[in-house]
Formats: structure tokens, sequence, C-alpha cells
């Protein structure tokens, strides 16, 4: 038996079998192989939430949630962040290395050429109350772009899929700052090319009757920081949406909009919104204790804490943090630090915390940057949903370049009925397990 294999014995029939690793992993495939007979489909591997399961092969992100350690592309992110801007990280997580000067010239313009929304995307916001969440204008505003470039529809072209990656990129910003401005009745800002990503992102959000938006230095840079964490995390909830969505030879605008939909969720990137609505409700350093044990008696989740991956401190909670102090030196101090910092000094010292290895993620201190920069709440998603359409689509891009992918169709073990004759409506009793009121 080479060394570098599994070896299982079927206890039903004495079978034996022998299972090749690869790269560490068994194919699940190969456990199709043990049958009690010929009728027999074979085993099936049972991962509900893939805790354990690795859906794909991917050299974007590397994580090692025990040490904390987050790369793209092999380069650590605490040295991307320090160094790089967010597009030059973008060119690094879409083709797999760090871009010359003239690499990043051409393109920081292609991206700046796609910034302008198509003039009847106003028409969609105007749809919309001043009070809608801006995640359900983000997501409903993404998928509507698909109608006005069809050609997206051919995503096994290189070229069709280039020039989609590009518009997306270049536009997200816009759309957000769309959304931004309609909940607030202001009038749209159209881009100023002569900014950089993240200050022209500011100008579309900030501007008001200057002629020339004038972008704080230190914001825009903490802004690119905060892109630059977010950009990409391996096969998170909203990745695995884009990727098993993009299977299915989706446009990657309906793609995004459905993978920005998944990261609208509490657990996912909304996270960054619950969390200060904790702070909001616990209001000050002296009520932190009797929160921690709300959580403990598992009434409440302590958001902003916790990873399926990460069992150490997430390096992108780390950084924020440090982000955060700066922002304040040019802001002023969020008071909801303190009891932000309170929280994480009595959960990392309490037991519950401990032996569940549950760390602050990115979710914790994002936030409350973002409310000092402004940001109303409702609006951090979004934050998020900018730089994390680059993942996406890279995500999306490895995929439909695997050979080995095809689309998604995971199976299940069917628990229902057997094969049971109709029954006359006149002859049915009512069920009340499954009654509907
Ligand atoms: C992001 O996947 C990614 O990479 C995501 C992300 C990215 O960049 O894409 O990193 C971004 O989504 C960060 C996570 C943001 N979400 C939150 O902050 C919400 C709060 N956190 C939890 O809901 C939770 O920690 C998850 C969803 C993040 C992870 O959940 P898991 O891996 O399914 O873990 P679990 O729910 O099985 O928890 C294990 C135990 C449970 O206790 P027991 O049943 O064993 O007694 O830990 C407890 C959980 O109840 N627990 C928490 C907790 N998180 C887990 N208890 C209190 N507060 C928490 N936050």
């Amino acid at each position: 038996m080479p060394e570098e294999a599994l070896n299982i014995i079927d206890q039903r029939t004495k079978s034996s079998y022998e299972f090749p690793f690869f790269k560490g992993a068994i194919r699940a495939a190969n456990l199709r192989q043990i049958k009690t007979g010929p009728e027999d489909f074979g085993v099936v591997s049972y991962d509900p939430a893939f805790l354990n399961t690795a859906a794909c092969q991917s050299s974007i992100t590397y994580i090692d949630g025990d040490k904390g350690i987050l790369r793209y592309r092999g380069y650590p992110i605490e040295q991307l962040a320090e160094k790089c801007t967010f597009l030059e990280v973008a060119y690094l997580i879409l083709n797999g290395e760090l871009p010359t000067e003239v690499q990043l010239d051409n393109w920081v313009s292609d991206i700046k050429y796609h910034t302008m929304l198509h003039e009847k995307t106003k028409n969609f916001l105007t749809g919309f109350n001043h009070d809608a969440h801006p995640m359900g204008m983000f997501i409903s505003t993404l998928a509507a772009l698909s109608t006005l470039y069809p050609e997206a529809r051919k995503v096994r072209d290189p070229e069709v899929r280039k020039l989609q990656i590009r518009r997306l990129i270049g536009k997200v910003p816009t759309i957000a700052a769309y959304t931004y401005r309609h909940s607030l009745g202001y009038p749209y800002v159209y881009p100023d090319n002569e900014l950089s990503y993240t200050e022209n992102f500011m100008n579309m959000l900030w501007r008001m009757v200057e002629p020339k938006y004038r972008p704080n230095p230190v914001v825009s840079r903490a802004l690119d920081i905060l892109f630059i964490l977010h950009a990409d995390h391996e096969q998170n909830c909203s990745a695995n949406v884009m990727r098993a969505v993009g299977s299915a030879e989706a446009d990657p605008y309906v793609a995004t909009a459905a993978a920005a939909a998944a990261l609208s969720g509490s657990l996912h990137g909304g996270a960054n919104e619950e969390v200060l609505k904790m702070l909001d409700a616990i209001g000050s350093k002296d009520r932190v204790p009797a929160y921690i044990e709300k959580v403990k008696a598992g009434g409440v989740k302590l958001m902003g804490f916790g990873h399926r991956i990460y069992k150490n401190y997430d390096p992108r909670a780390r950084i924020i943090k440090w982000a955060a102090d700066q922002v304040f030196v040019a802001t002023c101090r969020n008071p909801k630090l303190e009891i932000a910092l309170e929280l994480e000094r009595v959960a990392l010292e309490d037991e519950y915390f401990i032996k569940r290895k549950l760390y602050p993620n990115v979710d914790f201190y994002s936030g409350i940057i973002y409310q000092a920069l402004g940001f109303k709440p409702d609006v951090f998603t979004v934050l998020f949903a900018i730089p994390r359409t680059v993942g996406w689509l890279a995500q999306w891009q490895e995929m439909l370049e695997d050979p080995e992918q095809k689309i998604a169709r995971p199976r299940q073990i069917y628990t229902g009925y057997e094969a049971r004759d109709f029954v006359p409506i006149g002859k049915r009793t009512a069920h009340p397990a499954l009654a509907i009121r």
C-alpha cells in the first residue's frame, strides 16, 4: 500500500479500499466505490455547512486560523496593508503577482475609465424609499447592471470577463455612493478621476457645493487599508455563493449581487452593523460584565467575535485597531471604542470565550472606524462589499478557469417519506406538526 493512501474497511462487506491522498485530502468521489452491491449508489460524504469540505483548489488567499495568518497570493496582509494601495492589492488578487509601475498605471486607468454609471441606474435607485437599507439598494443595482451589459453572459470568453471585472470594480464605489446620496436626498456626485480610488469614493459620498473635493489624507489612507483588509478571505460564505452562481454560467453582475446578498447576513458581513447596535445597547463600560453574562447564558452572540477559521486573533482586527487610532487623531475618538476595548478585555479573560477560541474578528472594530468617518451603521456592509467585489471576482475567475469545476450541485441524505399514493382532499387529516398558521 503506498504511504500516501487511506485504507478503509467496510465492516458491512469486509471489503477494504485504498484511497490515495490528494494534497492532504481524499477525493470524496472515491467514496462512491464503497458499495454493498451493484445496485448501491455508493457512500457519499455528509458535511452540513461544509465544516470539513474543500470544494475547490485555490491559490488566491491562504489563512492559518490557529496562527492568525492571512496572505493574499503569499504576501502577508500586514505588509500589504502597510505598503500598498487598494488597487495595487486588487491587481495582485486578480492576477497573482504585484504589478510593475507600468502595469499599475494601466490598471488604475482601466478602473477609473469605468467609474461612471449608466444614467438609467439613477432610475433604478429613484424607486427605493429614502430609508431603504443600502445593501438592498446595492444588491438590486448590481443585478440591474446585468441588463445593461448583456454580452457579460459570455463568461467563457476571457476578454469579456476582463471587461466586466474592470466595470464592476470601477462601478461598485459609485453605486455605493449613489445609494448613500439617495438616502440623504442629495444630488449624485459624478466621479472625479483625478482622485485615487478611495478619494474618489469620498468625493462621490461627501462633495457638496465646492467645485473640487479635497479628501482628508488620513481618512482616505484608512479607507484604503480597510479596503485591503476586506478584499478576499478564501472560501467564506459569500465567495462560496459567487462560485456556485458562477458555476451555472450566470453573468458576473447577478453573481456578484448574489454574493453581496450572502454578505448582508448578520453572521457574515452584516456583523459590523450588528456590532454597533450591540455597543449602543451596552451603552457604557460598566455594563460590559452584565452583557458578557447574557452572552454566556446563550441569550445573544457577542457580535464581531468568533470565526469559522480563526481560532486566534483575526489579523485584520489587529490592523483595524491600529487604523482606528490614526482615524481618531484626524476625526474624534469614538466613545464606543472604550466599550469595545473593555468587551475584548473581559471576553479574552473569560473561560467561555477561551474554551471556544472566540476572538475579535474583522467586524469587531471596523464599524467603530466607519462611524467615526461619518457613516451610518446600515452603510457598513456596503463598505465591506466594495473591496470584497475584488475577491468575489477573483474566486469567480479561478472557478471558471479550473478544468475540474462544473455546475455546483451537492447531494443530500433523503429523510422524507417513502413512496405513497395520492389522498383526495376529502380524506385528508390535518397535520399539526406541519400546520400552516
Ligand atoms: C465574517 O468566513 C469568513 O472568512 C467570513 C469573514 C470574511 O472575511 O469573509 O471573515 C467575515 O463573516 C466574520 C464573522 C462575522 N460574524 C460575526 O461576528 C457574528 C458572530 N459570530 C458568530 O456568529 C460565529 O462566530 C461565526 C458565524 C462567525 C462562526 O460560527 P461557527 O464557525 O459556525 O461556530 P459555531 O457557531 O459553531 O460556534 C462554536 C461555539 C458555539 O457554542 P457551543 O454551541 O459550542 O456552546 O461558539 C459559540 C457558539 O454558540 N459562539 C459564540 C459566538 N460565536 C460562536 N458565542 C457567543 N458569541 C459569538 N460571537
